[in-house]
């Protein structure tokens, strides 16, 4: 390993050997390790896997999401984040993504749990030329992108829980949250948020029965910039499917919905809980022509239009 003097660095920056000293104190407090001090030299010890916008823009050249990717060592949420930005008027395939996020949103009143440079927590500004009806097809959408980046990278072959929670072992290691402003013929825009679980090593008790990661799936940690790039490269193959034009947008969502009944189990023949309407049960039977799912009950087929479902009894 190379051991670069403190005078020789700041001669090639311009600048003092105690500003040197300042840039790797910054360096090594966001987790980059450089051995040595001012009297010795330094040596770079390893880089992070940090998804700055440096090593996952490259990466993800040729997507609508390669161009604007704001990075946050600590933030609220960036779905907030996204959703007030594209409010000021942020373009479309703007990304805002964080290596931890204080008050991680959910879906309903649930809240993400987003540990520190563990996961990838993300969001996308989107702006659909659709009606907001017409955006559940972007979720479905969005859940078959996330599995097949983690199967690109990984190999793992996720299965997916209406609408958008992405599983492996019956366990969720990625959500999906879609936040829109809207007219109730037009959406104005939309932030699709995603958190995935990549290097988590546990989770609290209480979670620890729902939740896992990449890691704990596959005993092995992935790189979070490989998969954060993979997702952004399948998000865009969906996305630009999905948004042709409006002649063959109904064409593009049948075909979203029959993938996303071939690649989830929960789609066809499981009882589930649904938490809706007070909550009730039923065995779900596909989705119909706008993607929302049908489940049989004792009274008939009812469809989900906003809750989650559990599985029971299986
Ligand atoms: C769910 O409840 O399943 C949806 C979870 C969505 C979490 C992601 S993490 C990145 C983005 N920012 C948020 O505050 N939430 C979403």
């Amino acid at each position: 390993m190379v051991v670069v003097s403190g005078t020789k660095l700041a001669d090639e920056l311009g600048t003092s050997r105690s500003a040197v000293w300042g840039f790797v104190q910054q360096l090594r407090s966001m987790g980059v390790q450089i051995a040595g001090h001012p009297a010795t030299g330094y040596q770079l010890k390893s880089v992070p896997d940090l998804l700055l916008p440096e090593f996952v823009k490259p990466l993800a050249k040729g997507t609508i999401f390669a161009e604007r990717l704001h990075h946050y060592f600590r933030v609220g949420s960036t779905n907030a984040e996204a959703m007030n930005a594209a409010a000021r008027g942020e373009p479309e395939g703007s990304v805002f993504i964080a290596e931890e996020q204080t008050a991680g949103r959910g879906r309903g009143v649930h809240s993400w749990l987003s540990e520190k440079s563990a996961g990838i927590y993300c969001s996308v500004v989107l702006r659909p030329q659709v009606a907001p009806a017409e955006t559940l097809a972007i979720s479905l959408a969005a859940g078959l992108a996330v599995r097949a980046a983690v199967q690109e990278v990984t190999s793992l072959v996720a299965d997916l829980r209406w609408p958008n929670d992405v599983l492996l072992a019956g366990k969720k290691f990625c959500g999906i949250l879609i936040e829109m402003n809207a007219e109730p013929t037009r959406v104005r825009y939309l932030v699709l948020g995603i958190g995935l679980n990549v290097n988590q090593s546990c989770f609290p008790k209480g979670l620890e029965q729902e939740a896992t990661s990449l890691r704990l799936e596959s005993a092995r940690t992935w790189s979070r910039v490989e998969l954060a790039a993979a997702l952004l490269k399948s998000l865009h193959r969906e996305y630009s499917a999905l948004a042709p034009s409006r002649t063959s947008a109904h064409t593009a969502i049948a075909q979203i919905i029959r993938r996303f009944e071939e690649a989830s189990s929960w789609a066809r023949g499981r009882r589930v809980r649904v938490e809706e309407d007070g909550g009730y049960e039923g065995v779900t039977e596909g989705l119909d022509a706008s993607g929302f799912l049908r489940v049989r009950t004792a009274s008939g087929i009812r469809r989900v239009i906003s809750g989650g479902v559990r599985g029971i009894g299986n």
